[in-house]
C-alpha cells in the first residue's frame, strides 16, 4: 500500500479513531466535514498517520496542528504531508505554520522543509 496525501471531505468511523490518536485533545464525528478549514492527512494501509488543518484566505494559508503520529516519525511522512499540501493548493503564495516554537523536532523539521521562523510561527 502506498502512502497518500488526501484532502478529507468526509470522515469514516476509522478516520475518527485515527484522528483522535493524532490529536488526542480533540473530538471528531464521522460524516461530511463542514466549515471553511480544510483537513489534509497522510493515509497508509487505510489508516491516517498524520494530519494538518489548513485555513486558506485568498493567496495566504495558515496551517495548524501539524502532527505525525509518534510511532511513524522520522520516516518522511511529515515532509510528504507538508510538500503535498503545498502542491495541492497551488494558488497559495504565502504559507504560515502555527505551532510550538520551543518544540525542537518541529523547529528542525520546519527549517529542513524550507520554512523560516518569524515571530512565534514559521513562514514560506
Ligand atoms: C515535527 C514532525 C511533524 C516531524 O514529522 P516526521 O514525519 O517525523 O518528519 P520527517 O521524517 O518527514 O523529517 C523530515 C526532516 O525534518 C527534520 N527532522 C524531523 N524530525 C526531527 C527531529 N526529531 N530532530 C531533528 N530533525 C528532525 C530532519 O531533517 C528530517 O530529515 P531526515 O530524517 O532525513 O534527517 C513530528 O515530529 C511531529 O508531529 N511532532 C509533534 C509536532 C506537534 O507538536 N504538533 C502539534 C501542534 S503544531
Amino acid at each position: 500500500m502506498k502512502l497518500t496525501i488526501e484532502r478529507l471531505t468526509a470522515l469514516s468511523q476509522q478516520d475518527v479513531i485515527d484522528l483522535e490518536k493524532i490529536w488526542p485533545q480533540q473530538a471528531f464525528a464521522s460524516g461530511p466535514l463542514a466549515g471553511d478549514r480544510a483537513l489534509f492527512a497522510a493515509r497508509f494501509n487505510a489508516r491516517l498517520l498524520a494530519a494538518v488543518e489548513v485555513e486558506v484566505t485568498g493567496t495566504t494559508a495558515v496551517m495548524r496542528g501539524f502532527t505525525v503520529r509518534e510511532v511513524t516519525r522520522r520516516r518522511g511522512v511529515g515532509r510528504y504531508l507538508l510538500e503535498e499540501t503545498l502542491r495541492q493548493l497551488p494558488d497559495v503564495r504565502h504559507w504560515r505554520l502555527e505551532g510550538n516554537r520551543n518544540d525542537a523536532a518541529l523547529q528542525a523539521f520546519m527549517l529542513a522543509c524550507g520554512f523560516r521562523a518569524v515571530g512565534g510561527h514559521w513562514e514560506k
